[in-house]
């Protein structure tokens, strides 16, 4: 009998994770490139100790009700929005996470739509394919400046952090709102300025969102606070999309209340409000924030060793869920 622990894991990971998997665990998974079923996750968990699974996997206490000996959910992804944390707790079934390693791989991804959006870069590609481009011209496809113009950061975690110092090799103004504030010293030595949300919409020339998804975020941007926002701002969201509310967002974009968005996440991935698949000035990316091969193989790595400490009852490193030891 073998002593490696029993792990589920729901969509193939970057290579060197299943070969960690692979070599340490005796594991099941789904060899399909789609998304399980609430049955098949079910299914797929009964007599394992750990189930490794993706931000697309909603997993509630029906699920964990499946296997009550289940010894951890491992996510792959910083945010556990997918996961009924206080069910899990609960249950004393710890939750864990891949914070920090994919940080600076996210900024620079909300910096990218950023960029695409103030100079219509996708606009712009998909005119020239339609071969109607018929040279240079002084009007042609104008943007708006990055460059000295006004960030504004909804939440200045760790991603939101990392936004400052792509922001100062623009010489932006970036102003943040946040649950807590900075100390002084800390605003001053990052060169940032502290405001109520509601200036911060008022002020900005972008408006890039970095605050996590919970019962107090959900549509933190709604039609209140798309008309405190200049005409010619861009939002961009590389956070999670029930953040904002997209009907309101499309309104605002048709009315002209704001100019224009920058999107890798929406409310109900895969879809999208209609109307954003045949907007132009939106940019639309498919969830990519973390997607690079190196992050996407650090986070495979750090939810496979968080799935095995917890299967082999040590205290995994990134846990969300503490008071599940209590
Ligand atoms: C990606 O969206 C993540 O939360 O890791």
């Amino acid at each position: 009998m073998s002593d490696k622990p029993k792990i589920f894991l729901t969509r193939e990971l970057p290579p060197q994770t299943m070969e960690l998997l692979q070599d340490q665990s005796i594991l099941t998974m789904n060899h399909e490139d789609r998304y399980l079923t609430k049955a098949e996750i079910m299914d797929g968990i009964c007599g394992v100790d750990g189930l490794l699974c993706l931000l697309t996997d909603s997993i509630d206490d029906e699920i964990l009700a499946a296997n009550p000996a289940l010894k951890v959910v491992a996510n792959f992804a910083v945010g556990f929005n997918n996961i009924d944390v206080e069910a899990a707790t609960a249950r004393k079934i710890p939750v864990t996470n891949t914070p920090g390693v994919l940080t600076e791989t996210t900024a620079d991804m909300a910096f990218a739509l950023l960029l695409d959006a103030a100079r219509r870069v996708a606009e712009g590609d998909r005119f020239v394919r339609t071969r109607a481009w018929q040279g240079w011209g002084p009007l042609q496809f104008l943007g708006s400046d990055v460059s000295h113009a006004t960030l504004g950061l909804v939440g200045l975690g760790r991603i939101g952090k990392s936004m400052i110092p792509r922001a100062r090799g623009f010489s932006m103004k970036v102003l943040y709102w946040n649950r807590t504030r900075l100390s002084p010293s800390e605003e001053a030595s990052l060169q940032v300025t502290y405001c109520e949300l509601d200036e911060l919409l008022q002020q900005s020339d972008f408006v890039s969102i970095h605050v996590a998804q919970n019962a107090e975020t959900r549509h933190l941007l709604g039609p209140r606070e798309f008309s405190l926002m200049k005409p010619e701002a861009l939002l961009v969201n590389t956070a999670r999309g029930p953040i904002v509310d997209e009907k309101a967002m499309v309104t605002a974009l048709q009315s002209g209340q704001i100019a224009g968005a920058a999107l890798d996440v929406y409310e109900q991935e895969p879809l999208l409000e209609p109307e954003l698949y045949e907007m132009d000035n939106v940019v639309v990316a498919p969830h990519l924030g973390s997607g690079t091969i190196g992050t996407r193989t650090k986070m495979g790595n750090m939810a496979a060793e968080n799935c095995l400490a917890a299967c082999r009852g040590q205290r995994p490193p990134n846990l969300v869920n503490p008071q599940a030891y209590d």
